[in-house]
């Protein structure tokens, strides 16, 4: 019997080679594969119950009713309720502890905790690489979140996107890597990254050679990877970062998700890189946050830096962490979902 009642616990993480275009709308194919690092300490706590008590699915975002979110994660459970030939609706409590839909990717954590939890509340025992696929289904980068530390998304080949999945390149503990988190603006970004993706690949002139040059940016970062190679995976990291948002700026109408703060931390993890050897580098995301990663004996030196900086609103350092996993909610009461 499936316990129908489950909860998991997911972290964003933060893509060093970006994602930004789909080949497959329908069954979210990303256009390119891309490489990511998963964060320790923000956590998304998702419980999922199915009850045959329930007369449509429902979604508790935060303590408030999202219905607005819903339509994602209910085409999310249809596909796990296929899977298990299950027709029960569920309920579905998320809490985050960070700034939900402003560029610190809570869709990445939010779709491997659901799919991690629905898997386990519908007995279904997934594979990891399957639940990667059904976490892409919610969002493509999501799939990477199932994983921990090190993460490689393959662009995939087949049709039916089963080889569209994320696979672990290295755990936290083998490159245990800082991030210090620079948050210029707790609002929801204007435009979703889904809409956004499909703007610039049909206005960006460079979209095409974005998409072309992502096969040897990963390796790049891969062999950086594999060696350690700080300056060599910072060099790589933030030009993908700013290609992607030459492609944002260059879609009509231009995506403009920086605000004047985020330049400015830009421009900071530039300066203390290149004229004090602290090995730190910027990568944005779809939204205003900026994120510095750095050696871990840099980071308090970045984050003191950053919090100096006139609209950095707030400044979080975190390592990196494991993959969504199920948590017992009796025991580990940390976030109430
Ligand atoms: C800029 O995974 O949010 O963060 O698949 O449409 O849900 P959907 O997009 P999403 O896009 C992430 C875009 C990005 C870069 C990245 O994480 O690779």
């Amino acid at each position: 019997m499936a316990p129908l009642d489950a909860t998991a616990v997911a972290q964003p993480n933060i893509a060093l080679v970006k994602y930004w275009g789909k080949r497959d709308t329908a069954l979210n194919l990303p256009a390119t594969g891309s490489i990511s690092i998963t964060l320790d300490g923000l956590r998304t706590r998702t419980r999922v119950r199915f009850s045959p008590d329930l007369g449509a699915d429902s979604l508790t975002l935060n303590g408030a009713a999202a219905p607005e979110k819903l339509p994602r994660i209910t085409a999310v459970l249809d596909l796990l309720r296929a899977r298990a030939g299950m027709t029960l609706f569920a309920e579905v409590r998320s809490t985050n502890d960070f700034p939900t839909g402003a560029g610190l990717a809570s869709s990445a954590s939010a779709f491997a905790a659901l799919v991690v939890a629905a898997d386990a509340a519908l007995g279904l025992g997934l594979s990891p690489e399957r639940l990667s696929e059904f976490a892409r289904r919610g969002s493509g980068s999501a799939a990477r979140s199932v994983f921990g530390g090190f993460v490689e998304m393959s662009r995939g080949e087949r049709p039916d996107g089963s080889d569209a999945v994320a696979a672990p390149l290295l755990a936290p503990a083998e490159w245990p890597l800082t991030v210090v988190v620079a948050v210029t603006s707790d609002a929801a970004k204007a435009t979703s990254s889904g809409a956004g993706m499909e703007l610039s690949r049909r206005t960006s002139p460079l979209y095409a050679a974005w998409t072309a040059s992502s096969a040897a940016a990963l390796a790049e970062a891969r062999a950086a990877i594999e060696r350690r190679d700080f300056a060599a995976l910072a060099d790589i990291s933030e030009h993908s970062s700013t290609t992607m948002h030459a492609v944002m700026l260059s879609s009509r109408p231009a995506l403009i998700y920086w605000n004047g703060a985020t330049v400015e931390c830009l421009h900071l993890i530039r300066y203390m890189r290149e004229t004090s050897g602290v090995a730190t580098f910027s990568t944005v995301d779809a939204g205003p946050q900026v994120k510095a990663v750095c050696l871990p004996e840099n980071a308090a030196r970045v984050a003191d830096a950053l919090r100096q900086v006139p609209g950095v609103l707030d400044v979080r350092t975190t390592g990196l962490g494991p993959g969504a996993r199920l948590i017992d909610p009796l025991i580990d009461t940390g976030g109430a979902a």
